[in-house]
């Protein structure tokens, strides 16, 4: 799932907003268009201000698809899913920095499961809050809208946030990961990557393409940094 020898950036389609009654045609989609990974957005109406899909949704989707499963946790204290979650079959697993006061644990946690750890920031919070937790992270997951619903804008502060983190992990020798997340689209794609994105979510901006699903996903695996 992490070959860093791959030229092109990851693509991490959102299903959050698609019709989940055809949640499995929409994975072999996914799957023919050669999309690399499914993000999975996970919510519980405390961390953020919506409620989404769970343990059983992720379960489905494996039994579905052979694609990697990308689970973002939006929720309190994610450390108490994390085994549960990882059984289901999330290939990586990302929690949010803000979420708990033991993210060092819980990313140590994840990957004793046996899964891809992941870290997200909110915003708001400052890179630095990473920094100390990147040996543990195989991936930082940076929101570029605030988490709970899809279809928002990127925010363009998150341009200078991607360069100061690309910065701190290329400093820091680790080979961490750096996933945006939230109103990435084909239009906005190109900057974000020259930033230092290695892999892009995105939901609305692939699944409402004019050019259809596949071609969009081709789109966003011809942007070469630059
Ligand atoms: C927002 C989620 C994102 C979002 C992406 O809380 O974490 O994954 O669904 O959707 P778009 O690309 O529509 O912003
Ligand atoms: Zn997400």
């Amino acid at each position: 799932m992490l070959d860093t020898t791959v030229v092109h950036p990851l693509v991490a389609p959102s299903i959050l907003n698609t019709d989940l009654t055809i949640l499995g045609d929409t994975l072999r989609q996914l799957a023919e268009a050669q999309t690399d990974w499914v993000h999975l957005d996970v919510m519980d109406g405390h961390f953020v201000p919506n409620i989404s899909i769970g343990i059983p949704v992720v379960a489905s989707c494996r039994a579905a698809t052979t694609l990697p499963l990308d689970v973002h946790l939006m929720i309190e204290r994610p450390e108490r899913y994390i085994s549960e979650f990882i059984e289901a079959g999330a290939d990586m697993l990302t929690v949010h920095v803000e979420a708990t006061p033991h993210a060092h644990r819980a990313l140590q946690a994840i990957r004793a499961a046996g899964a891809h750890s992941g870290l997200a920031l909110n915003p708001g919070t400052p890179i630095a809050a990473a920094v100390e937790l990147l040996p543990l992270a195989d991936m930082v997951l940076l929101m570029s809208v605030n988490p709970g619903f899809g279809g928002q804008t990127f925010i363009p502060t998150t341009l200078r946030r991607l360069r100061e983190l690309r910065a701190a992990i290329d400093a820091s020798g680790s080979r961490t990961l750096i996933q945006v997340d939230g109103g990435v689209t084909l239009r906005n794609a190109q900057e974000i990557v020259n930033a230092g994105a290695d892999v892009l979510v995105s939901g609305t901006g692939l699944f409402t393409a004019p050019e259809g699903l596949t071609a969009a996903i081709a789109s966003l695996h011809a942007v070469r940094r630059g």
